[in-house]
């Protein structure tokens, strides 16, 4: 591979935004990892092409000398063919212009200036709003849409990491605690999108920050890519339900099952629920579940494994808050919220009589923001507890209270201003 020097002829058939100007060095990529998804034709949320993080390697020559880097990406974007190396001088029109071409900005400018042309594309990408669509269904898609051509845009401008995790960018905040608590050890110098690393400054604040939680009187620390019970709503529903007498007995057990950062089985152990178990399949959840519950003096009535949703046995509670949007997740991180096909959510109920003492209750925690977007509807729910075995015995609700249900701005905000989330109380029939 060699350097492009900056002679017009040789960019014959790039556009011309493509032909370098002092502050944006055109590089090129061998990458051999299929190409980054280009704007506009996008559907549906894609599973990248590289299919993990830490297999794809950049390369580019900057300089006159060949540079390669391992690719990394938590969220799974993949790698970008072409990469322009930035700095400074480069304006934000011309670097939207880059990245809307599907071109990888490497910066190596200041990095406080890098995080503002961040939000200077955040802007751009932003105001690109279409008019709602038909029919709420089409309307979310339009919506995910859009949000996959955001991240797929925003991940473009990207940042050096060193092997110690240190930014060799003028101005950059030392983030390798926040990375090594997101990553673990670092496996060499990578490259990572700049809004990826955001998105680990942010957790790792959120992390010694914490969240109050009024049902416990107490804070609950969230890990990187672990379900932060932010909105917290519907952990009133679960620490108001009358709790089933068979729970209350002595030797009974409570299951959580996708415990997250185990703020229901706080809440159940808070509650007096003498022994439960919670579940993950995420590692991350289940080290985040055990110093929360270790915190709080809990862990020894509070038991967490890490398995695919029940335990074995049978409990005389179990509480659940799947994932309530049935689409694909657009990354890895997004396994909290979206359940394809409501997978989660049927297998859980299918299993939930044979995990269930006689007089035993499942507590199913459920946003209806599905029905609302015409994804799910009300009957099939109850269908899927009826074909289970299971009749409901309670129904609570809450609305959420957040910041977005309010937006009118927002392409959902009909689904969301409508959005109940219910705790069923559910028995075997
Ligand atoms: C919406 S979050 C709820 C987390 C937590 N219970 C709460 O209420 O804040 C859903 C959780 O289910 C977990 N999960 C998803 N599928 C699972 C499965 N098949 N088995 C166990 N846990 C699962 C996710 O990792 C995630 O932590």
């Amino acid at each position: 591979m060699q350097w492009i020097p900056w002679e017009p002829h040789h960019f014959q058939g790039l556009p011309r935004w493509a032909i370098p100007k002092p502050g944006a060095v055109i590089v090129t990529s061998k990458s051999h990892e299929s190409p980054v998804s280009l704007p506009g034709g996008c559907t549906e949320p894609v599973e990248p092409a590289v299919p993990a993080a830490e297999s794809a390697t950049i390369h580019w020559t900057e300089a006159g000398i060949e540079q390669q880097a391992r690719w990394h990406s938590q969220s799974r974007q993949a790698a970008p063919v072409r990469i322009v190396v930035g700095d400074d001088r480069l304006s934000a029109d011309r670097a939207y212009r880059l990245v809307q071409q599907g071109t990888g900005i490497l910066w190596r400018g200041d990095f406080q200036n890098a995080r503002q042309l961040l939000s200077a594309l955040a802007r751009r990408v932003g105001r690109q709003r279409q008019p709602p669509r038909s029919s709420a269904a089409a309307t979310f898609r339009q919506h995910r849409e859009s949000r996959t051509r955001q991240a797929q845009l925003l991940g473009l401008l990207l940042v050096p990491l060193a092997s110690d995790y240190s930014v060799p960018l003028r101005r950059a905040p030392d983030v390798a605690v926040a990375c090594t608590e997101a990553y673990g050890v670092a496996a060499g110098p990578s490259v990572i999108a700049l809004r990826e690393l955001t998105g680990v400054i942010g957790a790792h604040e959120w992390r010694h920050k914490g969240v109050q939680i009024p049902a416990l009187g107490a804070r609950i620390y969230p890990h990187y890519g672990v379900f932060s019970p932010i909105r917290g709503e519907y952990l009133a529903l679960v620490s108001e339900a009358p709790l089933p007498q068979a729970v209350c007995a002595s030797g009974a057990v409570a299951f959580d099952v996708g415990t997250g950062t185990g703020v229901l089985a706080a809440i159940l152990g808070h509650r007096g629920v003498q022994r439960v178990i919670a579940t993950d399949q995420d590692r991350r959840a289940v080290d985040c579940a055990r110093e929360n519950l270790s915190n709080l003096n809990l862990a020894g009535r509070v038991e967490v494994v890490e398995t695919d949703l029940f335990p074995a046995g049978r409990a005389a509670l179990v509480v659940c808050n799947p994932p309530w949007i049935p689409a694909m997740p657009a990354s890895t991180l997004d396994h909290a919220v979206y359940d394809p096909e409501s997978n989660m959510l049927r297998r859980f109920l299918a299993g939930l009589k044979d995990h269930l003492e006689p007089e035993g209750e499942g507590w199913l925690v459920l946003s209806d923001l599905a029905e609302h977007l015409e994804l799910r509807s009300r009957g099939e729910l109850l269908a899927m507890i009826d074909e289970s075995g299971l009749v409901v015995v309670d129904r609570s609700g809450t609305a959420p209270t957040h910041r977005r249900a309010g937006d009118t701005g927002d392409l959902l905000h009909a689904a969301r201003s409508a959005e109940i989330t219910s705790l069923w109380r559910l028995k075997v029939r």
